[in-house]
């Protein structure tokens, strides 16, 4: 181990050491030419993975699914789905990650179905069926109304109303995911046998979807604000069971295997994390959460934007650092399949897009917790710039034009919003080549390829030294030959700039000094006195600067790394 540090009482742990590689396998990489990526394709390209440095993968669903909500909606979850290849198509990957020392985690989707899953074609069947207790079903009310106001993310309601039985359904995602009832212990014994079905299949944990919503108030209480994210916290979920649940859960399934959870936290926020994640508690190894990821939106919003700020985005992240100090763990992302791109979102996809990329790589690399990177922001992939509704496909995109254009009419306000806010922009083709479609299918891509291919693509970018790419292998090398940067204390130096971020982590008397300008103008940094600053060992600029002076100036969107050791005062 380096810096000289020892781990005692951090618990080490592969989960906590890994860097995770986000795929989307409908957008990786696609071998049949149906224009939908699939399991073959991403075999393809096991190498380029392995030589990016990452250890990990997590696999967006993969199982049967009708796919109104692109695999959440999962109808056999033993099954791989149709468009993706097969059960030996799945053996097959595991066999070859293995070979690559590769570790996978499967998306399991444990708070809702797809309505053509069997439970739920049996329980629509009567309400004497077994399987009716597998969903929340319920009467209107007096009035001949929903059983209460929750919208629906992806409708209106909800609640649905099926004829055959004359009973409303309970769906928080779209009317084709009806929720899991999981008060019914039957529905957890299903999901603990489906996690042991992968677990021996050989791969090495579960993303946990919207995990938050397994436990609901059974009194289902009007909602009182019309705020979605409000709305999941305190109404649709994180409900009276929820610890007890996943505390079953880890003695069923987690305590068996030498595995890794990592909870989607939406609605959760960091005094209540720890509780998830406290080793002593059983729950789960980490959560992520969305506390940034709502911080460029009005509130109650996905769509409209506002400016960042990037003094509370400081301030979260330091927030959320408590849970590590409190003995839990965190996960460390800045996107995913349900945001836009980095690049566009935090960085900057203009003039300096190769200095912000970087930027932003260094950002995720020396946080505290797990990284989890997303596929295409190594070679530098941005939003799309798509002027039509027709280009895109996500159902949460055509609800959300609906629901827009109810409450505000303005289709223009809603379009050019999508630009920079709709989950489409983070799901485009991976960019492998100048070719057609980017090398993803000589076929009709599902989606559209990002028309800056010719300039962003891996072909490219592996020749090219100076590329986004490279720099993400050595900064990937660079964490992983320095547990500071695992486990190493965070502390952030300059909460109040606007611009600058600058932090340091320390373990014994080591410490690693971190220094981002998130703009685009020059600004100076004085290096506190605490610090004794010894060398640059990594800039996103040409050339390292080669003395250190106590005063930086910061280029724009420049970002350096230093070597430090603490000066005791
Ligand atoms: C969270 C997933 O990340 C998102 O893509 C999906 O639409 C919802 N959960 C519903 O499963």
């Amino acid at each position: 181990m380096k810096n000289g540090a020892k781990l005692t009482d951090l618990n080490p742990s592969w989960w906590k050491e890994t860097i995770v590689y986000q795929i989307y396998p409908r957008s990786f990489q696609d071998s049949n030419n149906d224009g939908i990526g699939d399991l073959r394709g991403l075999i393809n390209r096991l190498d380029y993975i392995a030589e990016l440095g990452v250890e990990t993968l997590w696999l967006n669903p993969i199982f049967s699914s009708p796919n109104d909500d692109n695999g959440y909606d999962i109808s056999d979850y033993r099954n791989i789905m149709d468009e993706f290849g097969t059960m030996e198509d799945f053996e097959e990957l595991v066999r070859e990650a293995k070979k690559r020392n590769l570790r996978i985690l499967m998306d399991l989707v444990l708070n809702h179905s797809s309505d053509e899953h069997a439970w739920f074609h049996q329980a629509r069947k009567s309400k004497d069926s077994p399987y009716r207790d597998y969903y929340y079903w319920k009467e209107s009310t007096e009035n001949g109304q929903e059983p209460n106001n929750w919208v629906s993310y992806f409708a209106p309601s909800a609640w649905e109303f099926d004829e055959q039985t004359q009973e409303y359904y309970l769906h928080i995602f779209s009317r084709k995911q009806p929720d899991l009832n999981w008060e019914n212990p039957q529905v957890r014994q299903e999901i603990y046998d489906i996690m042991h079905f992968w677990m021996n299949k050989g791969i090495d944990g579960f993303r946990l979807d919207a995990f938050v919503l397994i436990s609901k108030d059974l009194d289902f209480p009007d909602c009182q604000e019309s705020d979605l994210e409000e709305g999941l916290s305190r109404f649709y979920g994180n409900g009276p069971r929820m610890h007890e649940f996943l505390q079953e859960l880890h003695q069923e399934v987690i305590s068996k295997y030498d595995m890794m959870t990592v909870g989607e936290g939406a609605g959760i926020n960091s005094e209540e994390a720890i509780l998830f994640t406290d080793p002593q508690r059983k729950e789960l190894h980490m959560i992520y959460h969305f506390d940034h990821m709502t911080i460029d939106k009005q509130p109650g919003q996905f769509f409209l934007l506002k400016d960042f700020d990037l003094t509370t985005f400081k301030k979260i992240i330091t927030d959320w650092d408590q849970v590590v100090q409190e003995g839990g763990w965190n996960a460390v992302f800045l996107g995913n399949h349900d945001f836009p791109r980095i690049l566009s979102r935090f960085g900057n996809d203009g003039v300096y897009k190769k200095e912000a990329a970087k930027l932003l790589c260094i950002l995720l690399l020396t946080q505290r917790g797990t990284p989890f990177l997303y596929y295409g922001d190594e070679i530098g992939m941005s939003n799309v710039p798509w002027e039509s509704l027709d280009k895109f496909r996500d159902i949460y995109v055509f609800d959300g034009y609906e629901k827009h254009l109810k409450a505000r009419g303005s289709e223009k306000e809603f379009l050019q919003n999508l630009k920079h806010t709709a989950r489409d922009n983070g799901r485009t083709p991976m960019q492998w080549n100048t070719s057609l479609n980017a090398g993803f299918t000589d076929g009709l891509p599902w989606i559209e390829v990002n028309p800056n291919f010719e300039e962003v693509n891996v072909e490219t970018s592996l020749s090219d030294p100076d590329s986004i790419l490279n720099f993400y292998k050595k900064m990937i090398q660079f964490r992983k030959s320095n547990s500071i940067l695992v486990y190493g204390d965070y502390q952030d130096l300059c909460p109040e700039h606007p611009s600058l971020f600058i932090y340091s982590r320390k373990m014994k008397d080591e410490a690693i000094l971190v220094v981002l300008n998130m703009s685009e103008k020059t600004e100076e940094y004085s290096i506190p006195n605490t610090l004794k600053v010894e060398k640059c060992i990594i800039s996103n600029y040409h050339g390292l600067p080669k003395k250190v002076d106590q005063i930086l100036a910061l280029r724009p969107w420049e970002a350096r790394i230093y070597e430090a050791s603490l000066v005791k005062l």
